[in-house]
């Protein structure tokens, strides 16, 4: 399974903030952006990465990730020379998919949640041609909308409705197969300019191979596309991590639990911004004793579980 970021865009609806920086550098609360997607697919178990960006911004983000294996992953990067649409980040990774499945994750979507590593790895696994995720909200006529039967089969999808049939919107986050490529060669251009992914899945669900999961009311799903809803995102990561003491989206954590980095690499990443409390959270991990007892008392860690279970 390989593993896309698109961060790209011109961010334009969160100017003037994004006039000198790419939106997924902003920061959600103490951490880019991109940490949070970023998390999800290293939490999959995915480790072959493709982050595609502007020309402008792919070294901002070489200089902030490097080729991942501060984290214990092997990161790309590939060059969207204008915001074509969605779907174009497949024809763009073509070479990099080859044959293999791939998920594709948004830039500015946050997922959390109590079991989300699970429910993500459960759908990795039983995927069969393209799986999307659908999650109840306020206002799904901002986003692409999946209408489904009791048998969660899903029945209809369009992007941004003036009258939705349903309050699922469609995350952005997408498991394919690899002729995801060759549909989204073949997409139409929409009445704002782009390919949309709406369309792509449209032509799974034509054939029949489609299938949608659902985040349930524990989940937070969450777009940062917007200052209001940055700011949302930032008071919800703050709020979370300090009444639980658990860092949301710390790469260095995750590659750590994961087995991929070892505890002196933590602590040196950890020393290196030791006046924050991201570096101080680094360290305090690297000298627990008994890690996984100290897990284990407080709350089940989906991390160490699922590295147990393999
Ligand atoms: O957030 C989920 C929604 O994302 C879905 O429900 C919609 O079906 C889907 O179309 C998308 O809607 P948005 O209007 O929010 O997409 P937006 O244009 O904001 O792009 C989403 C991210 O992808 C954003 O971080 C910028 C990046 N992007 C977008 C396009 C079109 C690129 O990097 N390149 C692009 O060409």
């Amino acid at each position: 399974m390989k593993g896309i970021v698109l961060a790209g865009g011109s961010g334009t609806r969160l100017a003037p903030s994004t006039i000198g920086m790419n939106k997924h550098l902003l920061p959600v609360y103490d951490k880019p952006m991109i940490y949070y997607p970023l998390s999800v697919l290293m939490l999959g178990g995915i480790k072959d990465i493709l982050i595609i960006s502007t020309p402008e911004d792919i070294p901002h983000f070489q200089d902030l990730l490097g080729d991942g294996s501060a984290f214990g992953i092997n990161l790309h990067y590939k060059k969207q020379s204008k915001p074509n649409g969605i779907p174009e980040a497949f024809i763009l990774a073509e070479e990099f998919i080859g044959h293999d499945d791939v998920t594709l994750i948004l830039g500015d979507n946050i997922f959390y949640g109590q079991g989300f590593t699970t429910l993500f790895r459960k759908a990795l696994n039983h995927h069969r041609h393209a799986t999307i995720f659908g999650s109840r909200v306020k206002d799904p006529e901002r986003f692409g909308v999946v209408e489904f039967d009791d048998h969660q089969k899903v029945i209809s999808l369009e992007e941004k409705p003036e009258n939705p049939k349903s309050d699922f919107a469609v995350a952005g986050l997408y498991i394919y197969d690899y002729r995801a490529v060759q549909i989204a060669k073949q997409l139409p251009y929409s009445d704002r300019g782009e390919t949309e992914i709406t369309d792509l899945n449209k032509a799974y669900l034509k054939g029949n191979q489609l299938d949608v999961q659902l985040l349930g009311r524990g989940f937070a799903w969450m777009d940062t596309g917007t200052h209001e809803s940055l700011f949302e995102a930032s008071e919800f990561v703050k709020i979370t991590q300090q009444r639980q003491g658990f860092k949301i989206a710390c790469l260095e954590e995750i590659a750590y639990y994961m087995g991929y980095i070892s505890k002196q690499s933590l602590h040196q990443k950890g020393e290196s911004m030791r006046k924050t409390d991201y570096g101080q959270y680094l360290m305090e991990i690297a000298n627990r004793k008994h890690t996984e007892q100290y897990w284990e008392t407080i709350d089940k860690n989906p991390i160490l579980e699922l590295v147990k279970n393999e």
